[in-house]
């Protein structure tokens, strides 16, 4: 006979905390939230960390180059989604390894025979009004001058004219060569009063711009997770069948992470998966593995396979419908509390300590709070980064809303044949996700900044300064419908609701 488990399967939204004491000590300033995405022993204390803990879905809606650069500027990082081919993955990764903090391609470059029209169409549609002259027009041509919005009248000068007569030839600008740092280059422009140095190499060629208005935006973003080339951070997705060419070709990119990505991680293919990567590269990369939800999983993956990492959730997520087509899953927060019981027990009996990630069905900041305070190392989300300007969907507009798209990677749209296919390669016969859209939420950077305020609040109210006491001391209580009741604002008529009906 089956076996019935005591615990009923509950979910984050039926837990609240307490407050501990808030000493003055407690302020959210004080708040560290470094998290280790590392295997570590105890003697030794963690090796690679988050600088905030939230990591990306491997998603296609989710996770391209463009989020993951945003992402670990903010201290988070991304898992480039492998239900794409080998080499587009790992292009994805050079990508977000060859960033240059401060340095940018230029995107808006013409030839000196182009018009004050065409430089008029291009700013439009670029956005951008520093445009480079060159030979040829191309990027990376031999620089000739920059043409800005200053060196022309757009509604008195004659449009059809060459830029020629216009730009600012090579010899008036100030540029530097290749090779020159950030900080060097930003002294620059402050000495010369610019808004933007050019960077060319020995030819002549032009190899980036830098301005100053990233000046402000790096001073503002002190988090950025960085490997210690000082590049940014990039996690990539593996599957259980293809893990030893695209291991190695991601790895060859630069990936600083690999997470296999399996909607039922406890299993055989995983921990050869695992075991043959760690053999291949040892601790070179970061390896992670899942999705499990109980505490034979999380030994498995552990004991057997060798992770660094464990991934916890299975029919969760927002675009899931693993739960319904299969009869398989648990409520996120026994699964956290079930396998988070389980890696201290772990770490008390062998001293090694194991980053857990609750992946999926974190609807709001405060089900991420309650994650992380169940015992969660760090989360992660798709629809959260899905709804950001940066995901890389385009923005579509219905009856005066914009939204997003979103589908699951066991959605037909996501053609994910890998990851939901049995060992037998039968290919799908059902989805586990769905195709649906989200609410455009805007850049990536202001909707963090709320969530780690509100985490970071909390964490006071709580009386911790760290991930780790917040495991320690947070205290839960369990929730009834009529608390949920009180704690929203049913009683009275919000005046922004009353609006907008
Ligand atoms: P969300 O943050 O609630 O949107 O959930 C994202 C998570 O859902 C991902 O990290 C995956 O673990 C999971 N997921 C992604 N695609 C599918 C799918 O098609 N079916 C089931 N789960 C999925």
């Amino acid at each position: 006979m089956a076996v019935i488990v005591e615990d009923i399967s509950r979910t984050f939204q039926e837990f609240l905390l307490l407050p501990g004491l808030t000493t003055k000590n407690h302020v959210p300033s004080r708040v560290s939230l470094k998290a280790p995405i590392q295997r570590f022993k105890r003697e030794s204390g963690p090796r690679a960390c988050l600088n905030i803990p939230f990591v990306s879905a491997s998603m296609q809606a989710v996770s391209g180059a463009g989020l993951a650069t945003a992402l670990a500027r903010k201290g988070g990082a991304a898992f480039i989604y492998c239900s794409q081919p080998i080499a587009e993955q790992a292009a994805m990764v050079r990508e977000v390894k060859e960033h240059k903090a401060g340095f940018v391609e230029s995107d808006s470059n013409l030839s000196a025979n182009a018009t004050l029209r065409d430089a008029i169409e291009l700013r439009e549609k670029t956005g951008h009004s520093t445009i480079a002259i060159t030979e040829d027009g191309g990027r990376h041509s031999k620089l000739l001058g920059i043409l800005t919005d200053k060196d022309f009248w757009e509604f008195k000068d004659d449009l059809s004219k060459p830029v020629r007569a216009y730009y600012t030839p090579l010899e008036k600008l100030v540029l530097a060569e290749e090779g020159i740092s950030l900080q060097e280059a930003t002294e620059k422009l402050w000495k010369h009063k610019k808004e933007c140095l050019p960077i060319i190499d020995r030819q002549g060629r032009l190899k980036y711009l830098v301005f100053r208005k990233d000046y402000f935006d790096h001073k503002s973003n002190p988090d950025e997770l960085t490997d210690d080339k000082k590049r940014l951070f990039v996690g990539a997705a593996i599957n259980t069948h293809d893990y030893k060419e695209r291991g190695a070709a991601l790895v060859e990119a630069g990936a600083d992470c690999l997470c296999v990505d399996s909607s039922d991680g406890y299993s055989e293919w995983q921990a050869d998966a695992v075991s043959y990567l760690r053999k291949e590269y040892g601790d070179k990369v970061i390896l992670g593995g899942g999705n499990v939800v109980t505490k034979e999983g999380f030994r498995y993956l552990v004991e057997v396979a060798g992770v660094d990492f464990v991934k916890i959730g299975i029919g969760g997520g927002s675009i899931c419908i693993t739960r319904e087509q299969k009869g398989i899953g648990r409520g996120q927060a026994s699964a956290v509390l079930e396998i988070a019981a389980e890696r201290d027990k772990y770490f008390a009996e062998t001293g090694t300590y194991i980053p857990l990630c609750s992946d999926g069905g974190l609807n709001n900041d405060t089900q991420v709070i309650v994650a992380l305070a169940m015992g969660a190392d760090f989360v992660m989300m798709g629809k959260y980064f899905a709804m950001t300007e940066e995901s890389p969907t385009p923005k579509v507009t219905y009856q005066g809303r914009v939204f997003k798209p979103y589908w699951g990677e066991g959605s037909n749209r996501a053609r994910n044949w890998q990851r939901y296919k049995d060992s037998g390669g039968e290919g799908m016969l059902f989805e586990e996700g769905v195709d649906a859209y989200v609410p455009y939420s805007g850049p990536l950077s202001e909707k963090l900044n709320v969530t780690l305020g509100k985490l970071r609040s909390t964490m006071c109210n709580v009386g911790v300064l760290s991930l780790k006491e917040f495991h320690e001391k947070a205290q839960l209580t369990r929730v009834s419908e009529l608390t949920l009741v009180e704690g929203g604002t049913s009683t009275v008529e919000r005046f922004d609701r009353v609006q907008s009906s």
